[in-house]
This record gives structure tokens, C-alpha cells and sequence, in this order.
């Protein structure tokens, strides 16, 4: 892997070395990246190990070049545990976040009447999902209350129904793709080990973002995608699940023969690890692209990261908040780098493409993407500003420009 250390500061402080981060981006040069949030920048190391990859298997074959990375393959389960603070057996490979959270709900035995406990600000295809199983076995959906001023689930209230439902799932998503809320989702995972609940966390926007550990969240379930802000590849995503979901006997409805042992004609038996909400056939370049991307992230760091990111987005935020016409949506105490904002008198799409137009990716929510929140912001449609630790300030101030020239060409 070429360029593999070269980024990476050896003093503490400063801690990122943007110079070197940036040189190792090739994306950096051809734009203004404000969409990690739709999907990361991929650094030279990830891009490079998939390159090599897909030429090894047109080289000696695909089963033989998986065989001869073996070790690196395994990487992408060990990578991630050292990432979430749990063991590679319980890191399981998906094709998307989506397909992760999917899998994960196949493995619950939903009877009529039971409850899934949610949020108000869950992603849309964990909500659809729900629906999905409301309208196939008759489940119950609640939703617990914000607080009144928007910054987030009331988290006593959500324990009350905790304890008044019983739910048979509790499931969190911690920063939703339409604002940049983060959700306490240690504080309700807390609550969920004390009462024994099944609790399943969607961490696509903020694994890469933040440090996140399992064993501080107390979650069962954990899923994301490896594209956004661990910059990994695209149709890459991984489930976690904990020992005592193993223990208990989750398994997905749609086991197959990587997932459990036909161990008799009438018989299977799951395999131990989280491996069983795997399928036989891996995309290998991905998954070697993906384990690249959780190494340099561990390289680059958390902590670091954690500090940059969020506060490049509220400098954003600090800029728009004094232009006319633009209404900055996020809420909650520290939002993340999903900086979100209604512009008057603008199309969404002409809106975008104008941004497209001056080297800026941004990307669109529209208001099914989260019928609570956009409902209570009445908003129709809000752009979606998302820096990651490699974009610069200067890059932040000539976005907050852009968008105040075109909100002001509105007026
Ligand atoms: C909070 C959240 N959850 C889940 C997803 C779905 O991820 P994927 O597209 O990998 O299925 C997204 C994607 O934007 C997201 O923002």
C-alpha cells in the first residue's frame, strides 16, 4: 500500500496533518467535498488495495485471489472490532447499512402485537421496515416524544414506555441523515440493559465521525455503512451483534450455507459467530477496501476526527446562520457535521445543481426522508453541507459564500 504512514502527524498536537491527509485524497484536487455524509473521499490506501485486488483476480482468479489474501480479508472483521471495542466474531459483513439493519431484523421472531420502540428522527428505511412488519405481522410501532425544544428523544419519557410496552425491539438511530442530532444513545442503551431489552443502533453517520464503542452504547445491534465517514468504498456496510444476542440464538431469516452447517438432511446448526448473518459470496475487493478504511481511520484517529469534523460543520453553520434566506435546521447541544438548511425562494434541484457548478458536492433531503422532523421544520426540502476532518476552513468559508450568493440571487 503506497502512501500508507504518510499522513499521519507523529506529534500530538497539531493532531491531523492536513497537508499529508489531503495529498493522500485524490478527490481533494478536482472538488469541494461537502457530501461525506452521502459518501466519503476515498484516501489512496483504500483505492489502491481494491485496484490490486480486482487485478489479482483477473490475474490468477477470484477464488484463488481471495485464498491469497486470506489475512487481509480477515482484517476487515479485526479492524473493525479494534474500531467498535469488540471482537472480530462479532462483526459481521453487509452489502449497505440497510442490508445490515435488514438481517438484523429477520433474526427477530415479531408476533402480532409485539412493539418496536423508535424515534421520531429513525432513518427512513428503518422506518419503512417497520411499516413493512406492521403490515406483515401486525407489530405496533411507537414512537417516543422529542424534547420540546427539538434536541433530540426525550429520553425518560422513551424509558417510561420502555417499561410500559415491554418492546420486543428498541432501536436508535444515532445521527439521522436528515440533521445533524445526535441522539444519546448510551443513555438509552442503559436503560435497555437494565430492563433486558433487544436494542439495535444505527451508527451509519456516525462511525468515522466519532469514536463509538458497543460496550459503552450497551446495544445487541449495531449496524453502518463503511462508504460515509470512514471513507470506504460504496456497497460495503457490517452488523454488529453482541455475545448475548449470539448466546440467545439470533439468527436471519434467510440463513445460508456460510451462515450455519447443514449438518443433516433435516438439520442446520448456526455457526457461532457473527459470521452467521454473512453470505457465502463476499465483493473481496470491497471488503479489502473496507478493512483499509477502518485501518486508516484508526491510524488518523478517532479523538482527532471527533474534534475536527463536528466543529468545521459548526463553523459552517456559524456563517449561514447571519444569511438572509438561509434557516439552519440542526439541533441539540453539539450537532454533527450533517449541516442541514432551508434556503427561501430556491428549487432544491436547481439549488444543487448550481452548487455542482462551482466544484461543491452537496446532497438533498426531501421531506419523506423524515416525515417527523421535516413536519415539525416545516420544510419541504433542505440541502445537506457535510465536511469531513481532510476538508479545510478555507474550503468551509468559500461553501458558506457560495451559498450566500445564491440565496441572495434569490431575493
Ligand atoms: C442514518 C442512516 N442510516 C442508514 C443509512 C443507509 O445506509 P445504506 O445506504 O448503506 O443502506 C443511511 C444512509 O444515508 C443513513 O444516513
Amino acid at each position: 500500500m503506497k502512501n500508507e504512514n504518510s499522513a499521519f502527524s507523529r506529534s500530538a498536537e497539531p493532531l491531523l496533518d492536513l497537508t499529508a491527509l489531503r495529498a493522500d485524497t485524490p478527490g481533494c484536487e478536482a472538488v469541494i467535498h461537502f457530501n461525506n455524509a452521502g459518501a466519503g473521499l476515498m484516501p489512496r490506501p483504500v483505492l489502491q488495495v481494491m485496484l490490486d485486488h480486482l487485478q489479482l483476480e483477473a490475474a490468477i482468479g477470484g477464488y484463488e485471489a481471495s485464498a491469497a489474501r486470506a489475512a487481509e480479508v480477515a482484517d476487515f472483521h479485526a479492524s473493525l472490532a479494534e474500531l467498535l471495542g469488540t471482537r472480530p466474531g462479532n462483526i459481521a459483513f453487509a452489502a449497505s447499512a440497510t442490508h445490515a439493519y435488514t438481517k438484523a431484523l429477520s433474526a427477530i421472531d415479531f408476533r402480532p402485537g409485539d412493539v418496536i420502540l423508535t424515534t421520531r428522527n429513525d432513518f427512513i428505511s428503518n422506518q419503512i421496515a417497520f411499516l413493512s412488519l406492521r403490515k406483515r405481522h401486525g407489530v405496533r410501532i411507537v414512537h417516543a416524544p422529542d424534547r420540546p425544544d427539538g434536541s433530540g428523544v426525550d429520553v425518560d419519557a422513551m424509558a417510561a414506555l420502555m417499561r410500559a410496552h415491554r418492546p420486543s425491539l428498541v432501536a436508535v438511530t444515532h445521527v439521522p441523515t436528515n440533521s445533524g442530532l445526535v441522539q444519546p444513545v448510551a443513555e438509552i442503551g442503559r436503560h435497555c440493559r437494565e430492563l433486558d431489552l433487544l436494542y439495535l443502533v444505527d451508527a451509519c453517520q456516525s462511525v468515522g465521525q466519532y469514536p463509538v464503542d458497543v460496550e459503552q452504547i450497551g446495544c445487541d445491534l449495531l449496524t453502518a455503512t463503511c462508504r460515509k465517514f470512514l471513507r470506504g468504498p460504496r456497497g460495503s456496510g457490517f452488523l454488529y451483534v453482541s455475545d448475548r444476542a449470539l448466546a440467545a440464538g439470533y439468527e436471519p431469516l434467510h440463513i445460508d450455507m456460510h451462515g450455519a452447517r447443514w449438518v443433516a438432511p433435516g438439520y442446520y446448526r448456526p455457526v457461532a459467530t457473527a459470521a452467521r448473518f454473512e453470505e457465502w459470496e463476499f465483493p473481496y475487493a470491497t471488503v479489502l477496501g473496507c478493512a483499509a478504511a477502518v485501518r486508516y481511520a484508526l491510524r488518523v484517529g478517532l479523538d482527532p476526527v471527533a474534534r475536527r469534523t463536528p466543529a468545521l460543520a459548526g463553523r459552517l453553520r456559524e456563517h449561514l446562520a447571519a444569511v438572509p434566506g438561509v434557516r439552519t435546521l440542526d439541533r441539540g447541544p453539539a450537532p454533527a457535521a450533517l449541516v442541514t438548511l432551508a434556503i427561501e425562494g430556491w428549487e432544491s434541484e436547481p439549488f444543487k445543481a448550481a452548487l455542482d457548478a462551482r466544484g461543491i458536492n452537496s446532497a438533498l433531503s426531501y421531506r419523506e426522508f423524515a416525515q417527523f422532523d421535516f413536519a415539525d421544520k416545516d420544510v419541504q426540502w433542505c440541502l445537506r453541507l457535510s465536511p469531513h476532518y481532510y476538508n479545510t476552513e478555507d474550503e468551509v468559508d468559500a461553501v458558506a459564500g457560495a451559498v450566500a450568493e445564491l440565496a441572495r440571487s434569490a431575493r
